[in-house]
């Protein structure tokens, strides 16, 4: 580009007093005309490109766009110039911050809807009315307040560190659900549905330890399926339909047959079973585990390649990681570092970009990501 680049000015900025430039990191689809570049352009293969100082014009903009895997530019701005400029590098997804501000669901709400949940799931000795009326309300909220997929996995992650709660991992797998359900286009009262089934699926294990309060882990695990099963389907209620108790039944099932409790294959399993499996591993790696969510996405490409539809992970694991691009990481170096894109072989090592540039994690194995910062 330096042959392209005749037509910049260059100012030398060491000359200068500092305190007339303000300096700022831009994404490249920001930089505008009068800009000067702060720091050395280089490309990945270390050709050197803009130099610093250049002052933009509109056609070296231009260039800089055309130029793959640059994303960040470090420019200082003339003191009094017309530039504006937001404070913040947004992201052109749905969760720029102040869009993401708005998504935020109060903890209070979360906290009634967990605790609505609870009342639902242990409901012994209460009517089945109040039970089907406290279900409908949790899927209500559920469908109204998480819209976005943002709003579902911040509160997946709020769940993440704090209880193995029973209400709180099913009002989670149920928000997973839903999403993945929307990303099926499954039709409103289907999705109504699967929502419910999802806020049920281990509902046997209460109704169990209910029966028998010293049963041990294991049996418990056997035997909640149908348990969960049987129990909606003594509702004998229109809402929980069907469909909705084969998905509890189902949950546990495997693609390869290697699940429980029926160890039936991949086309006996019921499409919400498959769904709230997929939901339920994954809240279980970030809960249980406390693993951050890119190993959480790599286990589900991985440890369960062959055991979950392969068809709704794939959907996932690209919806949330266009989720993640952005967030903020610590680097096994002690950097603090941000997501700039996934590398579709190995989600857990993306380019990330530090202060002192880029690194590609995916190339350099001496370097891991170490912690994910919740925002
Ligand atoms: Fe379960
Ligand atoms: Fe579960």
């Amino acid at each position: 580009m330096n042959e392209n680049t005749n037509e910049n000015k260059n100012i030398d900025p060491n000359e200068n007093d500092q305190n007339k430039y303000e300096t700022k990191r831009v994404t490249v689809s920001e930089l505008q005309e009068g800009m000067i570049i702060a720091r050395k352009i280089y490309t990945k293969m270390g050709i050197l490109i803009l130099d610093k100082g250049t002052v933009l014009s509109e056609a070296t903009i231009q260039q800089l766009r055309r130029i793959q895997d640059l994303y960040f530019v470090q420019i200082m701005i003339p003191e009094g110039s017309d530039i504006k400029m937001n404070n913040q590098i947004s992201f052109n997804r749905e969760t720029s911050l102040s869009h993401k501000e708005e998504q935020k669901i109060s903890n209070e709400k979360i906290l009634t809807a967990t605790a609505m949940v609870e009342s639902s799931l242990f409901s012994d000795g209460v009517n089945d009315r109040i039970l089907k009326e406290h279900i409908s309300k949790v899927s209500d909220f559920i469908s109204d307040e998480f819209k976005y997929q943002s709003s579902v996995l911040e509160n997946v992650m709020v769940g993440a560190n704090a209880s193995e709660e029973i209400a709180k991992h099913s009002l989670n797998v149920a928000a997973l659900a839903n999403m993945i359900g929307k990303w099926l286009d499954f039709k409103s009262s289907r999705l109504n549905s699967l929502t419910k089934a999802a806020l049920l699926h281990d509902i046997g294990k209460i109704k169990l330890k209910e029966k028998n309060p010293d049963i041990d882990e294991e049996t418990l695990m056997k035997l909640h399926p149908h348990e969960g099963f049987k129990f909606v389907k003594s509702l004998n209620s229109e809402e929980l339909n069907n469909e909705l108790a084969q998905g509890i039944l189902t949950h546990h099932e495997r693609e390869d047959g290697s699940g429980y409790p029926m160890m039936v294959k991949s086309d006996k399993i019921n499409q919400f079973g498959k769904v709230i499996a997929v939901a339920d591993t994954f809240e279980n790696l970030l809960s249980k585990k406390g693993i951050c969510p890119f190993e959480a996405l790599y286990s589900l490409q991985t440890d369960y390649f062959g055991k979950l539809d392969m068809n709704i992970v794939i959907i996932f694991i690209k919806k949330f990681s266009d989720f993640y691009v952005g967030s903020h990481v610590i680097l096994s170096t002690g950097e603090e570092a941000k997501i700039v894109q996934f590398n579709k072989y190995d989600i857990k090592r993306p380019l990330v970009l530090t202060d002192d540039g880029f690194i590609d994690l995916y190339e350099d194995s001496s370097v891991h990501i170490s912690q994910f910062l919740y925002s």
